[in-house]
């Protein structure tokens, strides 16, 4: 009996309310995909009978990315499917597992500092060299990045370092890589709407509106449908960019914040 030839997809975080989409769009677009996490096991679950259920393939890693083995762990049980699965190959990698915002300058400390690092960079580059060897040419990277790497957001400014980071690493890797036919490119969400609490709350909703020029925040999907983008060939000529699918937040512009300072100045 033949077996379906399938192309697999690597989505860390996939516990998460980004990452959850992500995996969902992949499928429908026809990937299997091999799903990260933590320690929300009932999400992971959950999702992976969802996508079964649709006639999907999902795999789940369980895996701490704050250890210095947890992206060795992802590349090893990730090379031991593929082994399983021969008529199966690696499409691509989508480093979506973060540690989100905080802490603030005056109160982070040494192990906070060291454990976003951890989670959000040092995964995201070994992760990537462990698994682009493994992807034939025409693969593809997607790093997830955030809006607060492009302005000044001294409450969260080591989680905006570390996007800073990724988002280095990006422009750094799509040389690197590029030899072996292998993509890179970031995608930039402002405030999405994770499941978190704080999005049915009105006073953190309207501070979160307020950043982008659109008005509101995004859902899940809008960044899934540019990871979608550039996972597949139609981004075959994009690499080491940054998509912004920030609504305008990273624009500068505020809501009730004048256009110009020339509008605050009497006319001459
Ligand atoms: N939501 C937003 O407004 C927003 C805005 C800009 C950028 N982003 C970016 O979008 C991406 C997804 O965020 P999200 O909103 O979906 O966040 P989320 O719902 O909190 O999900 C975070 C994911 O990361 C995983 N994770 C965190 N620490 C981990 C660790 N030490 N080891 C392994 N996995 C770990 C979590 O797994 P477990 O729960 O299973 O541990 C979860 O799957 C992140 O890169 C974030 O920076 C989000």
């Amino acid at each position: 009996m033949r077996t379906l030839m399938r192309e697999l997809v690597v989505v860390t975080g996939a516990s998460g309310g980004i990452g959850a989409a992500i995996c969902w769009r992949l499928h429908a677009d026809g990937y299997g995909v091999i799903a990260q996490y933590g320690v929300s096991h009932e999400r992971a679950r959950a999702l992976g009978e969802r996508i079964r259920r649709d006639g999907g393939f999902f795999e789940a890693i369980a895996c701490d990315l704050s250890s210095p083995d947890g992206p060795s762990t992802v590349t090893q049980a990730v090379q031991a499917m593929l082994g399983a699965n021969r008529d199966h190959t690696l499409r691509g990698l989508v480093n979506n597992a973060a540690k989100l915002l905080g802490p603030a300058f005056g109160e982070a400390t040494v192990d906070q500092f060291d454990d976003y690092m951890a989670v959000n960079v040092r995964a995201p580059f070994f992760l990537s060299q462990g698994l682009a060897p493994l992807m034939p040419p025409g693969g593809s990277i997607v790093n997830i990045s955030s809006a607060s790497a492009h302005f000044s957001s001294p409450g969260d400014i080591v989680y905006a370092m570390t996007k800073s980071a990724l988002e280095s690493l990006t422009r750094n890797m799509a040389e690197a890589i590029a030899p072996a036919g292998l993509r890179v490119n970031a995608v930039v969400p402002g405030f999405t709407d994770n499941g978190h609490p704080a999005f049915q709350n009105p006073a953190a909703q309207e501070y979160m509106s307020s950043f982008s020029v659109l008005g509101g925040v995004a859902d899940p999907d809008v960044v899934a449908e540019a990871v979608s983008f550039l996972i597949s060939d139609r981004a075959r000529r994009t690499t080491g960019t940054v998509l912004d699918v920030t609504g305008g937040s990273t624009l500068g512009a505020r809501h009730r914040r004048a256009s110009s300072v020339r509008a605050l100045l009497p006319d001459t």
